[in-house]
């Protein structure tokens, strides 16, 4: 029997058509003579049924059918009874009237049921081929299927080579740590899988090829969460005579027509920019939610006028006094106001103090540590209209913004600020090109190592390393980071400028990147490029809450394949190839 189409495509159009399907049993009810299976394939359901008194022997193989085993079936499209139509079907107004049915395959009865119910995830992940014929996680790899495609034919388009690069390769810092592969031929040596292409594509760029792009796979080792796996997907773009202003307008037009032709949404372009200093001081975060406003004020001047003890001791250490309008938030009883401050300790807050806006004026019990005039200046900065609550936290400048940040999304949440089917894509520009590590005691790169600094800030790199400004971007959408890029430091004294303040040694520049001075070195052209995360885009345009339902066959929150038991031991005689011994038994 040859399949005439997809099971789901059949229509009134084709009444009285002789046809075949294939595909799983859905469901099969026996309706004491007439017996209906749901047959179900990637294009969704279509009914057969198995009419005793037409055909008794296919009735009675279908008696004998059940969940889940794959079948054929031929026969006669015909009208449903009025009665039985399903109007939530696209085949709901048919069905075929079986005249050979086939047994292709058996299955066992299943661990769950495929389209109905809660799964837990542990299971639907160890069992993920069956969890993966779900209609929904169909659809999600369907789309992305549809979006790569949307994003190859956008980019070739526009001028762009599609160039592969490799995997086994050296160590590309995007600060995680590295997946190590160790080489047999050279033993005790390893590659590194790449964290990205960066420094392939920057060595394309002086290969010539002007403008490149690859949908790229990504190996980090770092702790996961609902937006981040071990390995992941780029699109991935690099760009040769090209400034930051090149490179966002070519990411704002692909990604307006991603959102054009794979959801039917309009992105308005310009996208809006912000710069760094205005996101954290304003939103308290790089990628602030711009669905909603909820700004952050500081006020670290007035709290300084006040008698209160826990501002002023948080000041006198170098912190800072921020807060957070919460309007209407007068409306939340005792219990709600006692949990955001439960809730400020949560994300690392000593406390959270707050006032109501009544009367025109500021109250609580820790009014009495202000001067009224200094009160009524809190309320008018902060924009405190009658019946609003208005809270501050007391820390250092780093930990304020962390605390407010999370207090101010929850609150989004609460307040149902954020408008469903809403989009907010916002630039991040002018990043600090470095930051201090503590741990380390050393300067290290904000984005990565090869970001150019701005022009006017480059001459601060060896006096005042902190003011330098990066020709960085990242692409934030609804308070996620969807992309990040820079223009990059296409001459080798600026290059070497940077390493020696991170404070690289010669050997270790040379044994490490080398290769990328020797081509700045011989004729690179000025570059730039960004990087989109596929999967984190597909998770935001799939609505769905964890970026394992855009992915085939993602790891767990602790790195494992469930389906296919990944990472496992290895027997003793490929550890002695490779010339490795373990220190410790591995646990089992
Ligand atoms: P960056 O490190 O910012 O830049 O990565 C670009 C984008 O990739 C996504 N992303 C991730 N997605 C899922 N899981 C992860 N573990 C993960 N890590 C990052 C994010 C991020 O914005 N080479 C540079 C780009 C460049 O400079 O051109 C780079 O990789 O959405």
């Amino acid at each position: 029997m040859r399949r005439t189409a997809y099971a789901a495509t059949f229509r009134r159009s084709d009444l009285g058509r002789s046809i075949c399907a294939c595909g799983w049993v859905e469901s099969v009810r026996d309706h004491g003579g007439l017996i209906f299976i749901d047959l179900r394939d990637r294009s969704g359901i279509l009914q057969l049924v198995c009419d005793p008194s037409k055909q008794p022997e296919v009735h009675a193989l279908a008696s004998q059918v059940r969940d889940e085993w794959v079948v054929a079936a031929e026969g006669e499209i015909v009208a449903r009874s009025p009665e039985t139509v399903n109007p939530n079907l696209p085949t709901g107004e048919i069905e075929v009237a079986v005249r050979t049915l086939e047994i292709l395959n058996k299955s066992l009865p299943l661990p769950f049921q495929i389209s109905h119910g809660e799964l837990n995830e542990e299971v639907r992940l160890k069992h993920r081929f069956l969890d993966l014929r779900r209609p929904a996680m169909q659809r999600n790899l369907a789309f992305r299927s549809r979006l790569n495609a949307i994003v190859r034919n956008f980019l070739l388009e526009n001028d762009f080579y599609e160039i592969e690069t490799p995997f086994l390769t050296k160590s590309t810092p995007e600060g995680a740590r590295d997946f190590l592969v160790p080489s047999r031929l050279m033993p005790g040596q390893f590659y590194a899988l790449p964290q990205s292409p960066q420094l392939y594509k920057q060595i394309l760029m002086v290969a010539g090829f002007d403008r490149y792009f690859q949908v790229a796979r990504c190996f980090r080792d770092e702790d996961l969460r609902a937006d981040r796996q071990p390995e992941f997907t780029q699109i991935d773009i690099e760009m040769s005579f090209v400034d930051r202003g090149d490179v966002i307008d070519l990411t704002g037009r692909l990604l307006r027509d991603m959102f054009r032709k794979a959801l039917d949404v309009e992105v308005a372009l310009p996208i809006p920019t912000l710069s760094y200093d205005d996101a954290m001081a304003r939103y308290g975060s790089d990628k602030p939610d711009l669905r909603y406003d909820l700004p952050l004020t500081e006020i670290t001047d007035l709290a300084r006028e006040s008698k209160f003890g826990v501002f002023l001791r948080a000041i006198e250490s170098g912190g800072i006094v921020k807060g957070i309008r919460i309007p209407k938030g007068a409306t939340f009883s005792r219990k709600d106001l006692d949990d955001l401050v439960a809730e400020t300790q949560r994300y690392g807050a000593g406390g959270f103090a707050y006032f109501k806006v009544t009367g025109g004026a500021l109250a609580s019990n820790i009014a009495k540590y202000f001067p009224e005039g200094i009160l009524a200046k809190i309320r008018e900065r902060m924009g405190a209209e009658e019946g609003d609550v208005v809270g501050f936290v007391a820390e250092p400048p780093a930990a304020a913004n962390t605390v407010l940040s999370q207090l101010r999304a929850s609150l989004a949440r609460r307040l149902n600020l954020i408008v469903p089917g809403k989009n907010a894509f916002v630039w991040v520009l002018d990043f600090p090109l470095l930051e201090y590590d503590a741990g380390e005691k050393r300067h290290v790169a904000v984005h990565h190592p090869f970001t150019a600094a701005t022009a006017e800030t480059r001459a601060l790199l060896a006096s005042d390393p902190l003011k330098v400004k990066a020709q960085a971007y990242d692409i934030v959408l609804n308070g996620s980071e969807i992309g990040g890029g820079s223009i990059r430091n296409h001459r080798v004294d600026w290059q070497e400028d940077l390493f020696r303040t991170l404070g690289l040694e010669k050997e270790e520049v040379d044994q490490k990147f080398g290769f990328l001075l020797q081509a700045l070195a011989l004729g690179a052209p000025p570059h730039g490029g960004i990087a989109l995360g596929q999967d984190r885009i597909l998770m935001l345009m799939l609505g769905a809450d964890s970026i394992r339902e855009a992915i085939a066959f993602p790891k767990n929150q602790r790195g494992v394949d469930l389906c296919f038991d990944a990472p496992s031991g290895v027997d003793d005689r490929q550890l002695r190839d490779l010339g490795i011994q373990l220190r410790a038994k591995p646990k089992t």
